[in-house]
């Protein structure tokens, strides 16, 4: 197969009007992170068992049609003796990997981040590929302040973006391509709408640079919402705003966003999904989930590290996935 046929197929194979992608890529500190909060150690074995129960959830391939994988986990087995990639397969939901290795300052601008991981990127491709990924995810980190992010920051994040957007589609691998704009601090909604405008604006324009293909790619942005210290915007206003930065940024060409929880609690992720879609008739792009956060909290929370509770924590996994399917239909109520 073609590269370019490739990478349509699997287009065709994440995209739809009901389901949407499951971020389970947490790197090894975040869900060491996650799993201290439940009082698990992070051992390899706890690592694989948990991703295994939930890739092995029953009919999570009817809400998910996509899982983005840690580097680890593209490699481990189920205690049954089944690749993890497999479990996802067999459900038809497509694996995906993490590729950027973390970030840091980014240097002489203050304040501004930057994602390292591009040198030998094209080489790590081909063996995840070999592994079972057939889409990659990268993520360019943008906080707030009154003076951030930079001119200099909106370039390099963006060149950043589209340099690895274009050594995935060169290999045949659909980059999801994550520009998130922190919900940390006490901005307003209209500041985050300002920067995040900024940043779309910025990685679209690098994009095209790259030539990198729009009907090849999936964006993965933060919904427009205020600081997190200040208070939680109301989901018409959330969607409105939203919707508004992305007409101004997001060609039409593209075929699916797929937003970010970023911090949002999992009740609170759903009902903005929902407002947002019940108020984007007509919109050219698909608007869905890659959720991490407030896809999995529940599920850890029930399963405690025990291996009795695996069945509720697939339980209130697919409950979650359920909603957010419903909600990007426009079609979930509250409970
Ligand atoms: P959250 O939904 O928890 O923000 O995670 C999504 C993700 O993949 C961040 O890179």
């Amino acid at each position: 197969m073609d590269t370019t046929t490739e990478l349509q197929q699997t287009i065709n194979d994440m995209v739809d009007n009901t389901r949407g992608i499951l971020a389970a890529d947490e790197s090894s500190p975040t869900i060491a992170k996650r799993f201290a909060a439940i009082k698990v150690e992070s051992t390899a074995e706890n690592r694989c068992h948990y991703r295994s129960v939930l890739l092995s959830t029953p009919d999570l391939g009817k809400y998910i049609s996509g899982v983005i994988l840690f580097e680890e986990t593209l490699q481990q087995k189920s205690s049954g003796g089944v690749p993890l990639v497999k479990l996802a397969s067999q459900q038809s939901i497509v694996p995906g990997i993490k590729v950027d290795k973390g970030k840091g300052p980014l240097p002489a601008s203050p304040g501004d981040l930057i994602t390292y991981g591009l040198d030998g990127l094209k080489e790590r491709l081909q063996v995840y590929k070999a592994q079972g990924a057939r889409f990659a995810k990268w993520r360019e980190v943008y906080s707030i302040s009154e003076t951030n992010p930079t001119i200099l920051g909106l370039t390099a994040n963006a060149e950043m973006l589209a340099r690895y957007a274009a050594v995935c589609q060169e290999a045949g691998i659909v980059p999801v391509v994550e520009p998130e704009v922190l919900m940390d601090g006490n901005h307003s909604i209209e500041r985050c709408s300002e920067v995040t405008e900024n940043v779309l604006h910025s990685v679209f324009h690098a994009l095209h640079q790259h030539h990198i293909c729009l009907e090849h790619m999936i964006l993965k942005p933060n919904m427009i919402v205020p600081g997190i210290s200040l208070r939680t915007a109301e989901p018409a206003e959330v969607a409105r705003e939203t919707l508004k930065v992305l007409r101004r940024t997001v060609p039409a060409a593209v075929p699916s966003i797929n937003f970010l929880s970023g911090g949002q609690g999992p009740e609170e992720a759903t009902r903005n999904l929902n407002a947002i879609n019940q108020l984007a008739e007509n919109a050219p792009w698909q608007l869905s989930i890659s959720y991490g956060r407030a896809l999995q909290q529940p599920a850890l929370q029930a399963w405690q590290g025990k291996t009795e509770n695996d069945a509720k924590a697939q339980q209130a996994l697919l409950n979650r996935a359920r909603l957010n399917s419903l909600a990007r239909q426009g079609k979930y109520e509250s409970e």
